[in-house]
């Protein structure tokens, strides 16, 4: 996620015709040497029958891939003299090369732009293709080119060649589109309430139901009611698609919420980042917006322990031979599970196949660290024909989206400056400090949790929630009747878990 600026230096003697890459280049680097050849000389220019040396500069940092081809060719042509070099440090260029001259797309080009703005470079040269990402970064000038003879052009002859117009103002004026709707769901008001409860306070949720009940039709719908993504947290998110080569072509900025939903065969590796060259997993693909794990009971161990620590520090560590690497990862999770194996565990009409000891190591499997971190567990039930057949009373995406920003309007004022944004991310000292119960509505609480039998922990749980379902109200206090609705998103905790 952070990005160096690196110098192409081009040296040209008397030799024997070969070319030298040196400053740790890995093998697509050193390979640019032939590709570099190719194109000058398939673009116009000639190469130099001599010895060419390329030092990318500073040498102590790793250099991979082929972003380098571009730069290094343009230094080339003005090391002998092809093109004026002009004002050529005031710009950064990225590009692969192919061999007849065209200037293919790189991934990573939304931070390189916004490293080369924080180093006061005037431009940036960029595969066309690539530029959507690039021109999203105000106050610098942005040269999409499709050969290395434009990009020449840019340096020697800028008068030829207009920056691309910025596009951050574009953004702005969008709001997100999403294919989906929460209108389209029939009944389960419980759920819904649910979700808009865990939107309203970014909290993680469990949902509970047999086959076909409509738990992934609700979880595909969460990010329509999370408030738009902010400028920042859009640069953010965008970042990581851009490292990962994910950044839907022509898009600039992405603007909708992240929904990813990997499948229950993923490694840990591929949910936590991985590879030689660390890159970011599907826990930081779907930075800011929702980490859908369906059929939760299937994924491995393994899987779900590295799961713990983005769920609780909003960042993930990867380590491999070639370095640390540390990718954003803040997420609301969402899982979904059926009951038992066979799924039909509490359903009304259909009756379950599995045993005590079977349904107990199924669930057994997710307890503890993971169902640590969940606010919110809910039975999603299937629904009755009627209430298929039934025209729906379908509420917007759109109105509850409105009173989840209300909510987290309340909570940005009561955690500013404190570090934390929303009400699932309070501290014990967060609770005690905003969280205040009277005396009555202690009492209540304390009953309660004894009636069901909850442990201390769902304590602190219940009145996080209670808080947020105040803050949907606009209520200042917590009152009994915002701890008794949050109660209802614990009921499974002795249903299931004990
Ligand atoms: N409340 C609902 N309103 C409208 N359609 C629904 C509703 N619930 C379920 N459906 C229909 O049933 C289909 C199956 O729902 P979905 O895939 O969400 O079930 P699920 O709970 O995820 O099941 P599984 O446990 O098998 O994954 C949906 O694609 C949708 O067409
Ligand atoms: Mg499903």
């Amino acid at each position: 996620m952070e990005t160096h600026l690196v110098q192409a230096q081009v040296d040209v003697g008397a030799g024997e015709a070969k070319t030298m890459i040196v400053g740790l280049p890995d093998a697509a680097v050193k390979e640019a040497a032939q590709r570099v050849a190719s194109a000058v000389r398939n673009s116009n220019f000639s190469y130099p029958a001599c010895r060419v040396t390329v030092n990318l500069a500073p040498a102590d940092i790793r250099k991979e891939g082929p972003v380098f081809d571009l730069p290094i060719a343009l230094a080339v042509l003005a090391a002998t003299e092809q093109i004026a070099a002009n004002d050529m440090l005031d710009l950064v260029a990225v590009g692969e090369l192919w061999l007849d001259g065209a200037v293919r797309p790189i991934h990573g080009v939304l931070p390189i732009a916004l490293a080369a703005r924080q180093a006061g470079k005037k431009g940036l040269i960029v595969p066309a293709d690539s530029a959507a990402e690039a021109t999203v970064v105000e106050g610098l000038a942005v040269y999409p080119v499709r050969t290395l003879w434009e990009a020449a052009e840019v340096i020697a002859w800028p008068e030829r060649r207009q920056p691309a117009p910025c596009t951050a103002g574009e953004w702005r004026l969008s709001s997100p589109e999403y294919l989906v709707d929460f209108s389209e769901v029939k009944a389960q008001q419980h759920a819904k309430r649910a979700l808009e409860v865990a939107a309203a306070g970014g909290h993680n949720v469990v949902m509970v139901g047999p086959p076909g009940s409509g738990k992934t039709m609700l979880a595909v719908r969460l990010p329509t009611v999370l408030p738009p993504l902010r400028m920042e947290e859009a640069l953010e998110v965008t970042k990581v698609y851009s490292i990962s080569g994910k950044v839907p072509k022509g898009v600039g900025l992405i603007s909708t919420r992240p929904f990813r939903s990997p499948h229950h065969n993923t490694s840990a590796a591929s949910l936590a980042g991985g590879g030689s060259i660390p890159k970011p997993g599907e826990v930081s693909l779907a930075h800011h917006g929702v980490l859908f794990l369906d059929e939760l009971p299937e994924f491995s161990r393994d899987a779900l322990e590295v799961l713990r620590q983005p769920l609780e520090d909003g960042i993930v560590n990867v380590s491999r031979v070639a370095g640390t690497a540390e990718f954003p990862a803040r997420v609301m999770m969402v899982a979904a599970l059926n009951p038992c194996p066979c799924g039909y565990f509490m359903d009304a009409t259909k009756n379950c196949t599995c045993s005590v000891s079977k349904i107990r190591q199924y669930l057994q499997r997710i307890s503890g660290p993971l169902l640590d971190r969940v606010d919110i567990q809910i039975e999603v039930p299937r629904l009755h024909r009627e209430e298929l057949l039934s025209s729906g009373d379908g509420e917007t995406s759109a109105a509850i989206r409105a009173r989840v920003e209300r909510a987290r309007e309340v909570q940005a004022r009561r955690f500013s400056g404190d570090g934390i944004f929303c009400n699932a991310h309070m501290r014990p000292r967060d609770l005690r400090k905003h969280c205040p119960l009277s005396g009555e509505v202690r009492k209540f609480l304390s009953g309660a949790i004894e009636q069901l039998g909850l442990s201390a922990r769902a304590f602190d749980r219940v009145v996080k929630l209670s808080r947020t379902i105040a803050d949907l109200e606009g209520a200042e206090q917590i009152g009994a009747n915002h701890v008794a609705e949050a109660m209802q998103y614990r009921g499974l905790d002795r249903k299931l878990w004990s």
